[in-house]
């Protein structure tokens, strides 16, 4: 076998989405009204979220249908290369086989059009005119401000403070795809307001900013609020990555030992994960590894309960890994993965012991990127470089013929402050402390009955 890309054909693009939701081992428990604790009901998230996402939410349909108009965006970079990394083998002389399923190749660089363009495509069928959304490290923003202009629709992001100042050029692109983008806090929304009167100096974090792109909605007729992972219907787009790797490893005769990717709300690992899932469940011992930063880490030290999804307190509480919703991460460069919960699929697939966690440090994180850049040649952004340290751990050792499959979430071209400040020997290794874990868990809502 001398091929480096393994690309399908157009034709082979996926019509069908997996709804994992029927084969979990454990049903889901469902999210609740935070005032009743009692499941919602659909037209609840009705308010900020159109039909069709609602349906998929909850399906107990195993495969959703991909419709037309998404799939022909979808070619415009879709199927993506699967990229045997022998360069990146070799550098740290493994005697396993390292392959990278590389998401990076989409207009917004990294995997979240894949849900972007779906949520964009049902909203602007039910008749929403702008959507408000949250963004951390910039790459959902960039990606929701491309899928709006892919379908004539107006698109509003608040982004974190500290990526907004740390990454320019990401509010430079999200406003050249047509949408605006503020930082937030901001003082667009009570939310916002409320946390500036706290601290006018505040950082931000992805769950206030959750706050005030929900709050945007809710209060605007014309706008409906989209969310870049978490939820069970942005894992379900995210499988499109799955599915196809799936395929690709197949007709190159090859049986993954293990899958990696790295997790901030946990859609990129969930989508590319939940596809092999029915294959565990019926004996195959391929093993599922989610990456995490020591200083965000949710499923490694998080408490599994219920919470909410943002830091007002605005959604429905979700059963997840939490590191309760007042947690504010330290301003580590992964932006994308400074979120105190994580998506319900993944966290009842870690509970039940399908999925595994590692923590990574900041500093080798990096280290694991620069060897990638070096060997492989393309730059990755920080917070897949996550996938590529676990990779790199699983690989030392290994024996002959093992099989390591990693989701190449995001280029890094737009973070270079980033990779200057590690150069530069500024970046420092952060563990969130227990006692702050406790305090931020002690503010979580009690629920009992589920
Ligand atoms: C490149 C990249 N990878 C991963 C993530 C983490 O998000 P998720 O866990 O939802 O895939 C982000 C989030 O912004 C990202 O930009």
């Amino acid at each position: 076998m001398t091929d480096t890309k393994f690309i399908l054909p157009e034709s082979e693009l996926p019509t069908a989405w997996y709804n994992v939701l029927p084969d979990l081992p454990t049903p889901l428990p469902p999210p609740l009204d935070p005032r009743t604790h009692q499941p919602v009901s659909p037209d609840m998230l009705g308010a900020i979220f159109p039909p069709a996402l609602i349906e998929q939410e909850m399906s107990p349909e195993r495969w959703i249908p991909i419709p037309e108009e998404v799939r022909e965006v979808y070619k415009l970079w879709r199927p993506s290369p699967l990229v045997r990394a022998r360069r990146l083998e070799q550098a740290i002389g493994t005697k396993a086989r390292i392959y990278y399923k590389n998401e990076s190749v989409s207009p917004a660089g990294s995997h979240k059009p894949n849900t972007a363009v779906p949520q964009a495509y049902y909203n602007m069928k039910a008749g929403t005119k702008r959507l408000a959304t949250e963004t951390g490290a910039g790459q959902w923003g960039t990606a929701l401000s491309f899928a709006c202009q892919m379908f004539g629709m107006a698109c509003t992001v608040y982004m974190v403070r500290v990526s907004y100042d740390a990454k320019p050029y990401r509010g430079i692109l999200i406003r050249s795809y047509g949408a605006e983008v503020f930082p937030s806090p901001s003082d667009k929304t009570q939310s916002g307001r409320a946390a500036l009167a706290e601290n006018p100096a505040s950082p931000g974090s992805l769950g206030l900013a959750i706050s005030e792109a929900v709050e945007d909605a809710a209060t605007h007729g014309d706008t409906n609020y989209a969310l870049g992972s978490v939820l069970n219907h942005v894992i379900l787009h995210q499988t499109v990555t799955g599915l196809e790797t799936k395929k690709q490893l197949d007709l190159m005769g090859e049986t993954p030992d293990v899958l990696i990717g790295c997790v901030g709300g946990g859609s990129n690992f969930g989508g590319f994960v939940c596809p092999f899932v029915p294959d565990k469940l019926a004996g195959s011992k391929v093993r599922l590894l989610a990456a995490e930063p020591q200083a965000c880490p949710t499923l490694t030290r998080g408490e599994y309960r219920y919470d909410f999804g943002d830091v007002a307190g605005l959604t429905p509480l979700l059963k997840m890994h939490t590191l309760g919703h007042g947690f504010y991460p330290p301003p580590i460069h992964a932006g994308g993965l400074r979120y105190h919960g994580d998506a319900p699929i993944v966290c009842s697939l870690a509970k039940d012991k399908l999925v595994e966690a590692r923590a990574f440090y900041q500093k080798d994180v990096f280290e694991a990127g620069r060897i990638f850049l070096q060997s492989e040649g393309f730059l990755p952004a920080p917070e897949t470089t996550h996938a590529i340290a676990a990779a790199i751990e699983e690989a030392r050792d290994a024996p002959a013929g093992k099989v390591i499959v990693f989701l190449y979430s995001g280029h890094g071209m737009l973070d270079l402050a980033a990779y200057d400040a590690y150069l530069q020997g500024k970046l420092e290794n952060y563990a969130y402390p227990d006692a702050e874990i406790r305090r931020a868990l002690e503010a979580c809502p009690k629920v009992e009955g589920f």
